[in-house]
């Protein structure tokens, strides 16, 4: 006889859960879905799969950074997924970082998909990320340096940035390429 067994999380759920229990890849997926549908009221074709192809880009790319620095690579993901937001909202990207900080501040507490400490760090590396000639905290770090690997990776025959040029470096040392 066959039989079909489900996964019943503590909670009830079906691991869909959130408020920061949930597992790893639900509150990504989550997040995901709430994104994918403001990405996808993007009117222009090319602009919108630019936004999608950048911000899944810079998520996957976060993560692998965060997982080789011992850091949270959910959250590392969660920030890539929102870093650009407010630029592709609004079209515009004049203080995009700071004012994409805010923006995901609002959507993390409409999620309720974080902890206030997640969410703190999540918008400080949003908050960080234009400031590619600073050091700033880890998770900044984490982000400042996925969304350089997307820029410098994504298409390349084009040249890459003066200002992204050393940490591209030595985020490729950091991974043993030669570049
Ligand atoms: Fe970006």
């Amino acid at each position: 006889m066959l039989r079909h067994f489900s996964i019943v999380y503590k909670d009830g759920s079906g691991g869909e859960s959130i408020n920061g229990k949930g597992n790893a890849m639900s509150r990504l997926k989550e997040l995901r879905k709430y994104i994918d549908k403001k990405l996808n009221k993007m009117e222009d074709e090319d602009k919108r799969t630019g936004a999608i192809a950048h911000l899944y880009g810079v998520s996957l790319a976060a993560q692998m950074i965060a997982k080789k620095r011992n850091l949270d690579p959910e959250l590392a993901a969660m920030a890539a997924m929102l870093h650009d937001m407010h630029a592709y909202k609004t079209g515009s990207y004049d203080d995009h970082a700071h004012l994409g900080a805010d923006y995901a501040r609002n959507v993390l507490t409409k999620l309720e998909l974080t902890t206030p400490e997640e969410t703190d760090i999540i918008c400080s590396a949003i908050y960080h990320h234009d400031d590619k000639l600073n050091v700033d905290g880890p998770m900044d770090e984490v982000l400042k340096d996925a969304d350089v690997i997307h820029h410098c990776m994504n298409d390349m025959s084009k040249p890459i940035k003066e200002k992204e040029q050393a940490r591209f470096d030595r985020l490729m040392k950091e991974f043993g390429i030669e570049s």
